[in-house]
This record gives structure tokens, sequence and C-alpha cells, in this order.
């Protein structure tokens, strides 16, 4: 069975889905993290892999930008292959002096002024939370790991580029009280939420808005790797 953007046959896909944002870098997961792995979809080149982690079948599959791409994917997943996790691994835009660059952070919520629960669900609701279930497995690999991950609030935009009228970023952290910036948190809780599923977020912060320091290219594989471990450790737990 496949959809109109995965070609992915049923049971291709293993319970839990780690989402990184960007093909390439499931890509890069599959084949550095992952062991006897199998490329299930190649649709759009919004590739997924299939393997497996300390003998545990995990699969990876790029959501795309935004939250109508997380959307598709994640709902595809959810509600005809049978996948009852999703780890969305991300990157983020930090609001405050408390996240710094290279922090790796669990999303304790997302907030969004987007439409897109309240159309595709009725949901009115501008906070969604990830599965509990997920989260505290998450802090406690986190410790266990001796990974310092902090749990923030984050903001799920629509919008990467703003007009200044807008009154730039401090305007909108004022606006939404949150930690961080990303852009598909809140579509996949809602999916999780809509389709009785489980989904939580891990981002590393890759830019921060109050110090304008962006991650260095050289330190990238570095901080991602810390969430990648994180990431696969709360996936087979
Ligand atoms: N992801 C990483 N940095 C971001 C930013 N500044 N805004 C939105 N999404 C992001």
């Amino acid at each position: 069975m496949a959809t109109p953007h995965n070609e992915a046959k049923k049971g291709d896909f293993a319970k839990t889905v780690l989402m990184p944002g960007d093909p390439l870098r499931a890509k890069f997961v599959a084949e550095n993290f992952l062991e006897d792995v199998k490329c299930v979809n190649t649709v759009r080149n919004c590739l997924g892999f299939t393997g497996t982690y300390k003998g545990v079948p995990v699969s990876v599959m790029a959501s795309g930008m935004g939250m109508p791409s997380i959307g598709i994917y994640s709902y595809e997943l959810f509600a005809f292959y049978d996948v009852e996790n999703i780890i969305r691994i991300g990157s983020a835009g930090s609001y405050t002096d408390k996240l710094n660059v290279l922090d790796v952070v669990i999303a304790e919520s997302a907030f969004s002024n987007s439409t897109f629960a309240k159309y595709t669900n009725g949901v009115e609701e501008t906070t969604l939370y990830p599965s509990k279930k997920i989260n505290d497995v998450a802090i406690a690999k986190a410790k266990e790991l001796g990974i310092d991950a902090k749990l923030a609030k984050v903001h799920s935009s629509d919008q990467f580029y703003t007009a200044p009228e807008m009154g730039g970023w401090k305007a909108v952290k004022e606006r939404c009280g949150c930690d961080c910036v990303e852009m598909e948190s809140f579509a996949l809780f809602n999916n999780a939420n809509m389709l009785g599923k489980n989904a939580t977020c891990m981002l590393t912060i890759s830019d921060s808005f109050v110090t304008s320091e962006e991650i260095p290219a050289e330190d990238r594989q570095k901080s991602f790797t810390e969430m990648m471990k994180l990431a696969l450790e709360t996936a087979i737990a």
C-alpha cells in the first residue's frame, strides 16, 4: 500500500520513526547509526529508511520543512503504516539566554498561531503537548546518558522571515512566551493526539536571537550526535 507521498509497503516502517527535517540527514542517520538498513521511500526525495539499532527495528524519515509538510508525512505514517511513535529530531533558534547554541532541548510544549490544528480536526488550542510517555523516557535517558537536555517551550512558527514592521524576534517572543523557535512540532503533536499515537520533539539549538551566534559548522556533527544518541536510546527503551 502506497500513498501519494510514500511508496513504502505496509510493514516497511518500524513502530518508532525518527524524523529530521532534512532528507540527507535522514540518510546520514540511517547510514551512520543503524544496521541492516533498507531505503523504503524516495518519493519527492523525502527519504525514509528502516534498520535496526542495538537489534531493535527503528525507522528514520524526513519530514520536510514546515507544518503542512510534517503534517502530511506524520499523518500517513500514523494512519496508514501503523507507526506508533514519532520522535522529531530538529534544530531551533533560541529566544533566551538560557538556551545556547549546541544545547539539546526536549519540547515540553509547542505553541503556534498556525491554523493547522483548527482546520485539521477542529482543535482551537494554541498550545499542544508531546506524549508524556515518550517525554518521560527521554528525560530519564538524558539523565542516564549524562546529556544535559533542557525542557523548553517551543514556538512552531509558520514564518522563517518576517518584515521589520512585525517588531522583530523580541515582539514575537513576547507574544508567544516561548524559549525557542522551529516550524513543525505543533502539527506533529496534533496528529499524534488526533490519531491516538505518540510524538515528541528533540532539538539542537542552531542559532540564538539573543547572541546572534550560529552553530559553527565543525560543531554541528558533535551536537547532532548527542541528540541522535538520546533519540535512539529513547526509541528502543
Ligand atoms: N530552525 C532553526 N533555527 C530556526 C529559526 N531561527 N527559525 C525557525 N526555525 C528554525
